[in-house]
């Protein structure tokens, strides 16, 4: 390998890693230890706009525009309805008993991805018929503009994964048959709110409503423990007294030191936000 070739690839290497290190900043999924899985992912991008590494990388940094391109790319949108069965179960049989004189309920589905799990949370509420669906009121954020449109339209092909956990009662109860798929039926898709928020940026956190109960799930895993604190701790912030907080079954914010107490159930474990006032409820 000649002098000129080595240098060129190291060159390319360092303007990944500064890509690598935007990204974290902005929205902390941490690609720096994986840089070969980013160069795969933004590739194709790169040779749509004929850009290097650090051509994309100025480019960035005066096109806002372009972030969502790039989040459309970097992100796993992974979800299906009725994700974490146990946890749907324990928010039904000790979380929404709890909360059955409160004349709204907030909820908010933070990285929602395509809507799978806040059309989830409604149905199961509405299921349980602890708290009247039409007191309830689920915000659900993703950073990715992309998925948040899908989530709108509610409209899911009935060849789609999001269906593998989905019970066919739940199927015929709340879904309308349309085209090649399934639409979410009105008074389920009318208690849910989508809106754009990057769980790192603190004016889209604080935008936020008080809430009773947080599921943030399967995203924490892309963070690194520095940007799960800090994304926990706005959590905190935003829950009512004694507000409830689930997280995916692989995360936890076990020693982090922040004022929840873990509520381990039998088949679930989660979080209740830990402060004087916890007995308002
Ligand atoms: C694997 S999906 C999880 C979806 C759903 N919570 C579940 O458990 O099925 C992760 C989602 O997190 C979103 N995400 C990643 N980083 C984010 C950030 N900084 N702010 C908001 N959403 C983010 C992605 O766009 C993606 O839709």
């Amino acid at each position: 390998m000649n002098m000129e070739f080595k240098n060129e690839i190291r060159d390319n290497d360092m303007c990944l890693n500064d890509l690598a290190q935007m990204i974290y900043d902005f929205c902390g999924l941490n690609y720096l230890g994986n840089l070969s899985s980013l160069a795969s992912k933004v590739s194709k991008r790169l040779s749509v706009l004929n850009m290097s590494y650090w051509e994309y990388t100025e480019f960035l940094k005066r096109n806002q525009q372009e972030w969502n391109n790039l989040v459309e790319l970097i992100t796993n949108n992974e979800t299906y309805f009725f994700r974490e069965e146990s946890q749907l179960n324990e928010l039904r049989d000790a979380v929404l008993p709890q909360l059955r004189n409160k004349e709204c309920v907030w909820i908010w589905s933070a990285a929602c991805s395509t809507g799978e799990e806040p059309y989830s949370l409604a149905m199961t509420i509405a299921e349980s018929g602890i708290v009247p669906l039409e007191s309830v009121r689920i915000i659900a954020t993703d950073i990715n503009k992309k998925v948040l449109q899908i989530a709108r339209r509610g409209w899911y092909h009935k060849n789609s994964l999001c269906f593998r956990r989905t019970p066919k009662e739940m199927l015929d109860k709340y879904f309308i048959p349309q085209d090649e798929g399934f639409h979410i039926k009105s008074f389920i898709k009318d208690r849910v709110e989508f809106r754009y928020a990057n769980l790192l940026d603190d004016e889209d956190m604080a935008a936020v409503e008080k809430v009773d109960i947080i599921f943030c799930r399967n995203v924490l895993i892309y963070f690194d423990s520095v940007t799960t604190r800090r994304v926990v701790a706005k959590f905190y912030d935003r829950l009512n007294s004694g507000g409830f907080l689930f997280l995916g079954h692989a995360e936890t914010i076990t020693g982090m030191n922040i004022n929840f107490a873990t509520i381990n159930a039998r088949a679930a474990f989660y979080y209740q936000k830990a402060d004087v006032e916890s007995s308002a409820f």
